[in-house]
């Protein structure tokens, strides 16, 4: 059945690892679609955080997931009719976010969006869960990891990049605190699939890891 279905590529793994550089130049390398599964958990914190909802009020978050209009086209992300492109990637928002991914009816209101964008020629799905979850059967499945103290210097350099500032030491500790709790959670936790491919980006440039993930794929025929 599967076979019928649209390849896709996965690249999972925690927060600043690279992936959505890596996930973004892959995509655009096959000119596969592009699903960037961490920002509809962003979205909807947004939402939430918004509506003042209880970021503990399961049920409330999860008829958000559901119901929140969501827009990727034009490389823009918007909430409605408003461009949130940068207000997602906001650290009060990845927090928020990873707070609301820890509830399973919040995760089981984003799949079918997920799913959605499976669709010709394939697919280049970054996210946690994405080789585990939302496409057990990729043909391809990389676990991105860098070292914490990589990975805070590359979220320093992002957030500075889109006018913010933030203090590395507090990065550090904030990130290690959404590792665990990615990690740790009971449903859909990060974690590498038994199949995945691990690559430490720690020492390479985005471009490397691009090129090695290339490589793969053109080994398994995928989006040839
Ligand atoms: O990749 P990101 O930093 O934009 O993701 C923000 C949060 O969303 C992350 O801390 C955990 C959650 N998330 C998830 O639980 N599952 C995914 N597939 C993607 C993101």
């Amino acid at each position: 059945m599967s076979s019928a279905l649209a390849p896709v590529i996965t690249i999972d793994g925690p927060t600043a690892s690279g992936k959505g550089t890596v996930a973004k130049a892959l995509a655009r390398q096959l000119g596969f679609h592009y699903l960037d599964s961490g920002a509809l958990y962003r979205i909807t914190a947004l939402a939430a955080l918004r509506d003042g909802l209880d970021l503990t009020d399961q049920g409330a978050l999860a008829a958000l997931a559901r119901s929140v209009e969501i827009d990727f086209s034009a490389g823009r992300v918007r909430l409605g009719e408003e461009d949130v492109s940068q207000a997602i990637r906001r650290e009060e928002v990845g927090k928020a976010a990873s707070t609301v991914a820890v509830y399973p009816e919040v995760r089981a209101g984003l799949v079918a969006r997920q799913l959605a964008f499976r669709t010709p020629p394939g697919l280049v799905a970054d996210g946690r869960d994405m080789g585990t979850v939302i496409f057990p059967d990729a043909q391809l499945k990389v676990f991105l990891v860098a070292s914490a103290e990589a990975r805070a210097e590359r979220r320093s350099k992002q957030l500075m990049e889109n006018g913010n500032f933030a203090n590395i030491t507090t990065l550090l500790q904030d990130l290690r605190e959404r590792d665990r709790r990615d990690s740790e959670r009971v449903t859909s936790p990060l974690v590498a699939a038994r199949d995945a491919v691990v690559i430490d980006s720690s020492y390479h440039s985005a471009a490397e890891v691009v090129e090695r993930i290339m490589a793969l794929a053109r080994e398994r025929g995928v989006g040839l």
